[in-house]
């Protein structure tokens, strides 16, 4: 038990400064787009919002204001299971029915005429080659997706044509990920804001990089000369990383092997599933839990928000420690011995999780200049005060699991030391994926398209 333990302490001694170097350097995936939003955005605007368990319907009303959301509407459904395997067709027209029913309601809840054009922002939270603010093709499935006739196809084209079906007159305006949506909307209201982190069932970021930094953008002009760069920094990988066996044999057990590594040991998809195997080690290697229950072999049955549940467990007796083993791994009762492991195995995990995101958020202070270091180059102002540095943030992990961010926030500060990481916001912006593809496809339904390929 005790080895078990240790090697999961292990796990969290990140090699850190050499791990940001690395995440700097590994840029691999640039996915690039214009980021211009100018405020002077008015009116209602729609936005769809699919990525991970649950997709999300949004009606955003602007004044035309910087900074002046007059409100908005969300409607949330999960995707039925079946459908995250099935075909695009099925997805889409799933998905393009729930948009239908929803636009029906606009206004005082009367139905509305469905044949008047309208634009919509799309939040496609997979890795998408991006082809113009308002296409991109689908590279590959994450997070247990796996439509096989979809990958290489072109995804805004894909969901127009499902809209058509149902006789909704919708076109795509601005296809985001998850992340460039949740920067548009942290920018919007905080121009500090440079980068921004989804921590949920997957983890990704984006952040603003100079246009001259990037390789295949120079000689693009753009209007502010920064581009928004999606690092898709959930396939990060190194050999560095140190893998535990039971990270090895979820990534060999899961749809896609040897893909999205850093994601596999961070986001909310897998946590919980982690702590499932370390739990059913110790139970085939000791007799703690008693004969080893046949749950404890079913992937995916630990779900992170029991872990997390376990883990912020403050009863005396941790209760909710006894419950969950009982009810959802039918392993009866325990001695409060054993039920305190059980915390400490879900606080390794959550912790190392925390703490290779924060080395990720450190490693983009590092590529933009915002990490303290080497003088003005570090974010210094020429008074040698820091500059603000804002990152928004959003994502079920983050947002509900108070021991995991503070784990985030403990890292974040050992890494950038207390002076300059009190110089950065995380700021949670809530619903900002689905809310920051209505503005931009506001910004551009009326305006040109760069193509970035
Ligand atoms: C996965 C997707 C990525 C998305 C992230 C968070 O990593 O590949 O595009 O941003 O999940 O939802």
């Amino acid at each position: 038990m005790s080895a078990l333990e240790v090697s999961y302490e292990c796990c969290t001694e990140i090699p850190r400064m050499e791990f940001v170097c690395y995440l700097w350097f590994s840029f691999f995936k640039y996915m690039i787009l214009h980021a211009h939003l100018n405020g002077s955005e008015k009116g209602t605007h729609y936005a769809l919002d699919l990525g991970g368990t649950n997709f999300r319907v949004l009606r955003v009303h602007l004044g035309g204001r910087r900074s002046s959301i007059l409100g908005h509407d969300v409607e949330r459904q999960p995707i039925p299971q079946e459908l995250m395997t099935s075909t695009s067709e099925d997805l889409f027209d799933f998905i393009a029915s729930a948009l239908k029913e929803f636009v029906e309601k606009e206004g005082d809840g009367s139905e509305t005429s469905l044949d008047r054009r309208r634009d919509l922002g799309f939040t496609f939270s997979f890795p998408v080659k991006q082809m113009s603010v308002s296409s991109g093709i689908l590279i590959k499935w994450t997070k247990g997706f796996a439509i096989v006739d979809m990958v290489g196809k072109e995804v805004a084209g894909c969901l127009e044509q499902a809209l058509t079906r149902k006789g909704l007159n919708m076109q795509v305006a601005a296809l985001v990920n998850d992340t460039v949506g949740t920067l548009a909307l942290g920018h919007y209201h905080d121009e500090d804001t440079v980068a921004a982190v989804l921590i949920g069932t997957g983890t990704n970021a984006c952040y603003l990089e100079r246009t001259d930094a990037i390789i295949k953008c120079q000689g693009l002009l753009t209007t502010t000369g920064c581009m928004v760069v999606n690092m898709e920094w959930g396939n990060f990988w190194t050999s560095h990383l140190p893998r535990t066996t039971y990270d090895i044999d979820l990534d060999a057990d899961s749809p896609n092997p040897n893909d999205q590594g850093f994601e596999k040991m961070i986001s909310g998809m897998y946590l919980g599933d982690i702590v499932r195997r370390v739990i059913l080690r110790m139970a085939q290697e000791t007799d703690i839990f008693g004969p080893v229950s046949s749950k404890l072999s079913v992937p995916f049955i630990l779900r992170t928000p029991l872990m997390a549940a376990m883990h912020e467990d403050d009863s005396p007796d941790l209760q909710e420690v006894g419950r969950i083993l009982r009810d959802v791994l039918e392993i009866p009762d325990v001695p409060l011995k054993v039920r305190k492991l059980v915390v400490k195995v879900c606080d390794v995990v959550t912790r190392r999780a925390a703490r290779l995101a924060a080395a990720g958020i450190a490693g983009i202070l590092k590529k933009i200049g915002r990490d303290g270091s080497g003088g003005l180059t570090g974010g210094r102002r020429s008074d040698n005060k820091m500059r603000r540095t804002v990152v928004a943030i959003e994502g079920g992990l983050y947002t509900s699991y108070t021991m995991f961010r503070e784990y985030l926030h403990e890292a974040l500060i050992e890494i950038l030391g207390e002076e300059v990481a009190q110089h950065v916001v995380l700021k949670v912006t809530e619903d900002g994926s689905g809310i920051g593809a209505a503005l931009l496809a506001a910004s551009h339904s009326s305006q040109s398209v760069d193509r970035v390929q």
